[in-house]
C-alpha cells in the first residue's frame, strides 16, 4: 500500500500490516514471544528480541503509527513517560541545555526539574506564544526545543511552525508532546518538528486499558531513542503491542466523534450563565482560536471550564454528574474529568497555580464518544 499518499482512515487499517500475511491472517498476530531462535548467519545484534522492540508484532504496530504521521520511523515503547524520557535521554548529556515550555504534564515537569539537573542538564523555561523571546534564551550548549501541542489543562496552543523552524535555525532537536492533539489533528513531521512523542495510553489507543507511549519522527532520531530504550528498558510488551495496534485502527472514526462532541460540549457550555470561561480552541472567542484553526486539523476532545462558586461550586458538578468518570488520563471512548487544582495541580500553590491561570473552579473535561445530547442534558443537570 502507498502508505504516505492514502487518507489518514486507509491507513489506521492498512499500513503496517504484515506483507505476506502470516497464513493470510486478516489482522496482524501477536508473537508473544520473548526471544526468537537465531540461525546462526545473524549478527549478534541482529536477533530478535521483544526487549529490543524488534519482533514482528512491533514492527506491524510501527509501520502503522509512522504512516499516520507521514513520518518515517516510529517506536512505540512502555509508557507516555518512557517515550518523553527515552527521548530526552537520547539526546541531552551532561552539561547540555534544555528549553522547555512554561506549562507542561505534571509527569514531564517533574523529570525536567527533578531528574535532568542532577544528571548535570540545564533547564530553562520559554513562552510557546512569545516567538520574540526564544533567541534571547538561546546558550551554546542548547541541544533540544520541547513542546506540546496543546498544553494541560488550559488547551492553549503555541506558534508551533515557529518554533521547528526555530530549532531547524539554531541547531537544537525539537520534540513535541502529541498526546492531546492526536495525529489526526496534528502531525508534527509535517510542520517541521524532528520527534513528535505520544502518552499511546490515550487517543491512540483509545479504550483506556493500557499503558503505551509512542516516538514517531526522522528514522536517524528515532533509532537514537531505540538505542536508549533498548539500556533503560522500557520497551512494550507483545501483546501491549497488539491492543495498540487494534487501537489505532479506530482512531480516525473516534477522533471524528471526540472532535464533534467538544465542540459541541464547549457551544454549550460557553452558553450557559454559570459558566465563567471556556477553555476550547476551537471556539471562535479563544484567543488560540486563529492559531489552531492553521495549524490543527480538528480541536481535539479536551476542553476545560470554569464554574461560578470557586472550588465548592465545582465539587459540586463533580459530584452531580452521572455519565462521566471522575478520573485522571484522558482520550478513552469514556467521559473523564477531574478538577486539577485538587489533583493534577494539587503540588503547585494556590500562588503558582493561579499565575498558571489553574483556578479553583476549573473542570477539565476529556469529552467522550458518548451520544452528546446525553453529555448535554447531564452537564446541564449537574450545573443547574
Ligand atoms: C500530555 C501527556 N503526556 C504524557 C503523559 C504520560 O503518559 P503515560 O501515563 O502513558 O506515561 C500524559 C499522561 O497523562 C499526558 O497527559
Amino acid at each position: 500500500m502507498a502508505e504516505h499518499s492514502a487518507s489518514m482512515q486507509t491507513k489506521a487499517i492498512h499500513a503496517g500490516e504484515p506483507d505476506p500475511r502470516p497464513a493470510g491472517a486478516a489482522v496482524a498476530p501477536i508473537f508473544q514471544t520473548s526471544t526468537f531462535a537465531f540461525d546462526g548467519d545473524l549478527e549478534y545484534d541482529e536477533i530478535l528480541y521483544a526487549r529490543l522492540s524488534n519482533t514482528p508484532t512491533h514492527d506491524a504496530l510501527h509501520g502503522k503509527l509512522a504512516a499516520l504521521e507521514n513520518a518515517p520511523s516510529a517506536l512505540a515503547t512502555a509508557s507516555g513517560m518512557a517515550a518523553i524520557s527515552a527521548a530526552l535521554f537520547s539526546q541531552l548529556r551532561n552539561g547540555d541545555h534544555l528549553l522547555i515550555p512554561d506549562c507542561l504534564y505534571g509527569g514531564t515537569h517533574m523529570l525536567a526539574y527533578e531528574d535532568l539537573p542532577g544528571l548535570g542538564v540545564e533547564v530553562s523555561v520559554y513562552d510557546p506564544m512569545a516567538p520574540d523571546t526564544w533567541a534571547s534564551l538561546l546558550r551554546p550548549n542548547t541541544k533540544v526545543l520541547y513542546a506540546e501541542t496543546l498544553t494541560n489543562p488550559l488547551i492553549q496552543v503555541g506558534e508551533l511552525d515557529a518554533l521547528a523552524a526555530f530549532a531547524r535555525d539554531n541547531g537544537l532537536v525539537s520534540m513535541i508532546d502529541n498526546t492531546f492533539a492526536s495525529p489526526v489533528n496534528f502531525r508534527p513531521c509535517e510542520h517541521g518538528f524532528h520527534l513528535s512523542l505520544h502518552s499511546a495510553t490515550k487517543y491512540l489507543n483509545g479504550h483506556t486499558d493500557l499503558i503505551a507511549g509512542a516516538v514517531i519522527g526522522e528514522t536517524a532520531l528515532v533509532e537514537e531513542v531505540r538505542h536508549r530504550l533498548n539500556h533503560l528498558g522500557g520497551s512494550l510488551d507483545p501483546h501491549a503491542c497488539f491492543l495498540l495496534h487494534r487501537g489505532v485502527k479506530t482512531l480516525p472514526l473516534r477522533m471524528e466523534r471526540h472532535n464533534q462532541n467538544a465542540a459541541a460540549m464547549a457551544t454549550f457550555l460557553e452558553s450557559h450563565p454559570r459558566v465563567e470561561q471556556v477553555n476550547y480552541a476551537g471556539l471562535e472567542s479563544s484567543p488560540y482560536h486563529a492559531t489552531a484553526s492553521r495549524l490543527l486539523d480538528g480541536f481535539s476532545g479536551m476542553l476545560s471550564f470554569e464554574v461560578e462558586g470557586g472550588l465548592e461550586a465545582a465539587e459540586r458538578v463533580l459530584e452531580r454528574v452521572r455519565i462521566p468518570l471522575i478520573a485522571p488520563s484522558l482520550g478513552g471512548l469514556e467521559t473523564l474529568i477531574t478538577l486539577p487544582a485538587t489533583t493534577s495541580h494539587v503540588g503547585m500553590s494556590a500562588e503558582e497555580r493561579d499565575a498558571a491561570g489553574v483556578t479553583d473552579s476549573l473542570i477539565r473535561v476529556s469529552v467522550g464518544v458518548e451520544a452528546i445530547d446525553d453529555l448535554v442534558a447531564d452537564f446541564e443537570q449537574a450545573l443547574s
